[in-house]
């Protein structure tokens, strides 16, 4: 009887075996707002989930466009010439160099797509400027 031979327990195995992600689980382990947590890769982009409350501060990414997507509550992207409200299950696109400023009056969890290593505070820096995190 042949044996398929033991596969080596190659970097393909312990690192990069493909898993699925829950994002509610993701969300648990952690409490701080406006803090993005990285849960995956996509080529060069990161998809990061992150808790938001109160307002943030307004900045511009002039590299890059920005996904967000709601998972629970209602966020409120502050633009300078709209607002745009969304609830869970809905998503908008930051377009690069417009001017943004997120705004969650309540609690919100939200998915983020954008690519590796963009500043959250953009061009504003601050004290709301997160260090980047992973939970991958
Ligand atoms: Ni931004």
């Amino acid at each position: 009887m042949l044996l398929r031979p033991a596969t080596p327990l190659g970097k393909s195995d312990r690192v990069n075996k493909p898993q699925k992600v829950n994002l509610q689980d993701k969300l648990a382990l952690f409490a701080e707002h406006w803090s993005p947590k990285a849960v995956g890769r996509l080529n060069d982009y990161e998809i990061k989930v992150v808790k938001l409350q109160g307002e943030f501060v307004w900045h511009t990414h002039e590299d890059t466009d920005e996904l967000f997507l709601v998972i629970d509550g209602r966020l409120t992207i502050q633009l300078r010439d709209q607002d745009v409200e969304l609830g869970p299950g809905e998503m908008f696109v930051v377009p690069r160099g417009v001017e943004h400023c997120p705004k969650a009056d309540g609690q919100v969890a939200a998915l983020l797509i954008e690519p590796e290593g963009v500043v959250n505070t953009g061009d504003a820096g601050g004290a709301l400027t997160a260090t980047p995190e992973s939970l991958v």
